[in-house]
């Protein structure tokens, strides 16, 4: 490849900008933007207009663009753009983790037939290097546990909240003018985004396809003040985790609020900031935090993907290839608490072991273990909110269930 790389961009928001901040101020690395495609050419740019088209044929036909860098926020398009630049040989590095969770499948296999790389460090925890981590570094352990603040916007959400007492509505608003919002932000607050990072990270980390609908997935669009006041007077607080846990060949995942206490490693966890935590077999457990939105932060992911596209760096997919023997299970127990306004009836029959519960005049609240099916058929009901209860790790049901046998013998 030649010293001087250059770049076909698609899209100028919040993280195209962010990567000709990072390009412009970076000194190893020699760049030019040939051209950046966009949607809407009436739009204010920060840039001369001579940069900017809206046909994208002009940047996928360059035989001079060695790379495109795909950053838009519209799925399907995305991929489109990604397929057609690897047809014709360029290398890709994107950010777009909904394209990439649902399309990994064909991702995989254009790659192999065009012989192109598709980087997507941005996509997973803005500035976390935790893709090339899982590929790299943990390539011969065995990892037990990857668990973590995957969203910056609904974590800057919680902390406002929680913390800061502001509104819902106050603070997602303020999440969305910073630019850590998804453009449509059902996708943070409803646990999509997390689902699709965790999707990602299931196949990185243990060799699984897991597609995101798949991942039991619970938002945080339904905690009530309740909620909040609990978690107060219990100096708790609340975190929207994404993990996967595995158990002998066996591996669980889902996406819920957690309530997590000090001392946990994600209680520190505030504002835009996402935090991965990576427990090995011989590495042990490790955290990795750092930003997990915004221009910069995500810029300078992609921009650590477009320097190892100089050595013509490509993820190996390691443990898919090697044979890990690990499927997924929904078949899991885990604690909850769950809590409604008084008026909704709860009943402890949801649970397969009911620990308690109690009434109060704003709100109903019922705790103990449910398993993970329940909970997914509990996540339809709008009239509930749903909490991980302080250190709750979803268990396989059989080795669960074997426990309390022992211990009732
Ligand atoms: N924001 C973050 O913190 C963050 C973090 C990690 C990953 N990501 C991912 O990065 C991607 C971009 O996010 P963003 O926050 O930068 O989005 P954004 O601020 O909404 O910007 C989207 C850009 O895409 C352009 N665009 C949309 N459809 C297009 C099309 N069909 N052809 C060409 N250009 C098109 C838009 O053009 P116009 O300017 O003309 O409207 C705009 O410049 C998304 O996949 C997102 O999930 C974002």
């Amino acid at each position: 490849m030649k010293k001087k790389l250059s770049l076909g961009l698609f899209g100028f928001g919040c993280v195209g900008q962010g990567l000709h901040r990072v390009l412009s101020e970076t000194l190893g690395l020699q760049t030019e933007i040939r051209k950046i495609c966009i949607r809407h050419p009436e739009k204010p740019r920060s840039l001369p207009l001579e940069y900017f088209t809206t046909d994208r044929e002009l940047l996928l036909n360059d035989p001079d663009i060695d790379i495109i860098v795909e950053l838009i926020d519209d799925a399907d398009t995305a991929f489109e753009i990604v397929r057609d630049a690897l047809k014709r040989g360029k290398a890709v590095v994107t950010a777009n983790k909904r394209m990439v969770a649902n399309r990994l499948d064909e991702l995989r296999e254009l790659q192999q037939r065009y012989g192109r790389p598709v980087l997507y460090e941005g996509a997973v925890c803005g500035s976390i290097p935790i893709i090339r981590n899982l590929e790299e570094y943990y390539d011969n352990d065995f990892i037990n546990r990857i668990e973590g603040i995957v969203n910056g916007s609904t974590n800057y959400i919680l902390t406002k909240v929680t913390e800061e007492g502001k509104s819902y509505a106050t603070a997602l608003a303020e999440a969305q003018a910073n630019g850590f919002a998804e453009s449509d932000p059902r996708l943070d607050v409803g646990g999509y985004d997390p689902s699709f990072k965790l999707s990602i990270l299931l196949t990185h980390a243990f060799g699984l396809r897991v597609r995101p609908e798949k991942i039991v997935r619970v938002g945080i669009d339904r905690l009530t003040a309740a909620d909040l006041d609990y978690a107060r007077a219990e100096h708790l607080r609340i975190k929207l985790v994404a993990g996967a846990y595995r158990f002998g060949d066996e591996v669980i995942a889902l996406v819920a609020p957690k309530y997590v206490a000090e001392g946990h490693a994600l209680y520190a966890v505030r504002n835009e900031f996402n935090a991965v935590s990576v427990e090995g077999l011989f590495a042990e457990e490790q955290l990795f935090v750092g930003k997990g939105a915004g221009g910069n932060p995500t810029g300078s992911a992609v921009l650590s993907d477009i320097s190892a596209l100089r050595y013509d760096y490509r993820y190996e997919y390691r443990k898919s290839a090697i044979s890990t023997g690990l499927s997924f299970t929904e078949d899991a127990l885990l604690d909850v608490s769950i809590s409604a306004d008084p008026s909704v009836r709860l009943s402890p029959s949801e649970f397969s072991r009911f620990k308690g519960g109690y009434r109060t005049k704003t709100s109903n609240r019922l705790e103990g273990e449910v398993r993970l099916s329940t909970l997914r058929d509990l996540t339809q009901r709008e009239d509930i909110s749903i909490i991980l209860a302080p250190g709750a790790v979803p268990r396989p049901a059989k080795i669960a269930e074997k426990h309390v046998e022992l211990e009732t013998a």
